[in-house]
């Protein structure tokens, strides 16, 4: 979704922007633009296409102009030359559509009339339409389609409401007097009458010194520099400059100079001011970089073992043949009384949710289910007060997941958080749960932190069947098997030019059925999730058990299958499945831990064997390489599939 980035500092501000626009481009969006003060004056330049094309217009405006030489490699923004005028505040946006299409126009920052205010913003405004409607009939002329400029007009008229105020009373020194505060009022009131969600960052030619943010609904973080201040909604913006960040709460605003900031409420408490404690990032500009890989998504499947070895550490307990998670803030009696776990999250997520319950229900032998946060958190759920409630998020933004556990705790449910990203809005609403340790996800496919997800899950199955009736003897199993796994992946890997091969060979199909019962179930749907979201074939996770009941029509020699064999007792029901799919005349791609007998399959995956209930964690890892290369195979832009975008957060 969109992205912002702002500066306030010593530094040239544009090279910092533009670095900062490319390192939130994995999050998808249609258009980019910054703003920059400039001798006094708005210096705006938008593209409608992608954070390069808007470097090189940049550079070469800049250069007819004299003011700058040198082309800069991607990312690195313009340079400037001997005499260019150094711009040490400004703000940007790389635009994901929602009000207006996606054009130069319609892209961010927005101003006002006079070119005295720009604003990003991130988020939906729902009230968008009757406040450019007032703005119309007040003679303001809109020049795009967005909800978003109606801010920019509103600040403007605002602050301007307030300078002539301060002239009628005589006051010279208005301004001054309320100094810094007079942009953070203009925008607070203008906030009051806004009704939606947004992340945004104002700049005003007035106040050269400070940019003035606002959260409600939509990340903001702040980054702390000496004698410099960032702000971004997306922590991979900042780690090249600073890893102290302060994460803004919903309902917050703040002032940002170089040299300090404060927060304010938004909701009325009028100055309001919270003591904030910044937060060391978990990251570095390292993890960003692609290194050897072609892209993030092959980068993601390739650290899958050392993903996995951070899950794990110091989280087996080896004495007592369970888990041990800190994050979780439920003694053994508290977890004894849990009566049902129910697992919430959105697309990869929740299918990570559905490996989960299979884990809690298998180990700890508790009811267990997953539900889509997107659905929970519209249909007026009956809240259990004993039934824990997991929010599985990589990202920790996503606005339905977040919505679900907002509408959880105001319905008095028990929720913990099941999240990647530290710092993140769903792990601080929750209060306490599970880090993920997947480290950075770049890739709009969800690869690392959805095989950690499961893993911990695992984790949380263990602990809870330990607590509850799983001997010590499958606990010692469990924990083996956890073990194991980096070693298995790493096995998997070794085999990704065979898997490869496979995807090459079925790339050209239309149509995909993923087949699997019981554990091999959510394998089966996060399989076609992402071959969907990345190669655009179309693909379909059915139930074994469920073809006869209809699917079964379709299958014909142009719709392969994929079908899921894991080395449980279904094995033989598994095989038969694979029968009656060639029998219609139907390619089968079997992926299995089991021996399968030669010849069943016109392809076969092989996977390690490993405990049973443990196998769908390492079943989801050549399905992530045979949508990887069947993607590419097909030429699609893997990291930024279309339409897509890392992190949702909106509805
Ligand atoms: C995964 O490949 C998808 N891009 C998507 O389904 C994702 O898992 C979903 O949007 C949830 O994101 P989250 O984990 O950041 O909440």
């Amino acid at each position: 979704m969109c992205g912002i980035v702002g500066y306030v500092g010593k530094r040239d501000a544009i090279p910092v922007l533009v670095e900062g626009l490319h390192r939130l481009e994995y999050r998808g969006y249609d258009s980019a633009g910054l703003a920059v003060l400039r001798r006094g004056r708005l210096a705006v330049t938008k593209t409608a296409g992608r954070v390069a094309d808007l470097r090189e217009k940049i550079a070469g405006r800049e250069k007819a102009t004299g003011k700058a030489t040198g082309k800069a490699p991607p990312g690195k923004g313009a340079v400037p030359g001997k005499g260019a005028v150094k711009s040490t505040v400004g703000i940007g946006h790389t635009r994901w559509a929602t009000h207006g299409e996606p054009n130069e126009t319609n892209a961010h920052p927005h101003t006002d009339s006079a070119g005295r205010i720009a604003v990003v913003h991130n988020g939906i405004i729902e009230n968008a339409d009757q406040l450019r409607e007032q703005l119309t009939a007040s003679g303001v002329r809109l020049v795009s389609d967005t909800d978003t400029e109606a801010l920019a007009h509103l600040i403007a008229a605002e602050l301007a409401a307030g300078d002539t105020a301060g002239d009628t009373a005589g006051d010279a020194t208005a301004d001054a007097a309320g100094g810094d505060v007079a942009l953070e009022d203009a925008v607070v009131r203008v906030l009051a009458a806004v009704e939606g969600a947004y992340g945004l960052v104002v700049l005003d030619v007035a106040h050269p010194d400070q940019l003035v943010v606002a959260r409600n609904g939509s990340p903001i973080v702040l980054g702390l520099g000496e004698n410099e201040m960032f702000v971004a909604s997306d922590v991979a913006a900042l780690v090249r400059y600073t890893r102290q960040v302060i994460y803004l709460e919903d309902g917050e605003a703040a002032t940002i100079r170089a040299s300090d900031f404060h927060t304010t409420s938004l909701n009325g408490a009028a100055g309001a001011s919270a003591e904030k404690t910044p937060t060391m990032v978990d990251a570095d500009a390292g993890d960003y970089e692609l290194g050897e890989f072609a892209d993030y998504m092959s980068k993601e499947i390739h650290e899958q073992p050392d993903a996995l070895r951070r899950a794990l550490m110091g989280r087996l307990d080896e004495r007592f043949a369970t888990a041990r998670l800190g994050g979780i803030s439920l003694d053994a009696r508290q977890l004894r009384g849990i009566r049902q776990v129910k697992f919430l999250g959105c697309g990869s997520a929740y299918y990570a949710g559905l490996i989960g319950a299979q884990l809690v229900e298998e180990l700890a032998r508790i009811p267990a289910d997953a539900e889509p946060a997107s659905e929970f958190r519209y249909r007026s759920p009956v809240v259990d007060p004993d039934t824990l409630y997991v929010a599985v998020s990589q990202s920790g933004e996503t606005s339905d997941t977040l919505m679900a556990v907002q509408e959880l705790k105001r319905k008095g449910g028990q929720v913990m958080g099941a999240v990647n990203v530290v710092g993140s809005a769903i792990g601080r609403e929750c209060g306490h749960g599970i880090f993920l340790h997947a480290g950075p996800e770049v890739a709009v496919a969800s690869t690392k932190a959805l095989t950690n997800m499961a893993a911990n899950f695992a984790l949380l199955a263990l602990l809870m069947g330990r607590v509850r009736d799983l001997s010590a003897a499958s606990g010692e199993r469990i924990v083996a098997g956890l073990r194991n796994l980096p070693g298995q992946v790493s096995r998997i890997l070794a085999a990704e030019s065979e898997i490869a091969a496979v995807a090459h060979r079925f790339a050209g199909a239309d149509h995909m059925f993923f087949i699997g019962r019981v554990r091999g179930w959510p394998v089966a749907r996060e399989g076609a999730q992402k071959l969907k979201e990345i190669s655009y074939v179309h693909a379909e996770a059915y139930q074994a058990g469920e073809l006869k009941h209809g699917p079964l029509a379709l299958i014909s020699p142009g719709m392969p299958s994929v079908v899921i064999v894991p080395s449980d007792d279904l094995v033989a029901k598994n095989i038969s499945t694979i029968e009656q799919i060639r029998a219609r005349g139907g390619p089968v791609i079997a992926v299995t831990s089991a021996s399968v007998p030669d010849g069943l399959a016109d392809a076969v995956i092989t996977v390690p064997r490993a405990e049973p209930e443990l196998e769908p964690i390492l079943f989801n890892v050549p399905l992530q390489i045979l949508a990887y290369h069947a993607a590419a195979k097909l030429g699609r832009d893997i990291d930024k599939p279309r339409n897509l975008a890392k992190s949702v957060t909106v509805e």
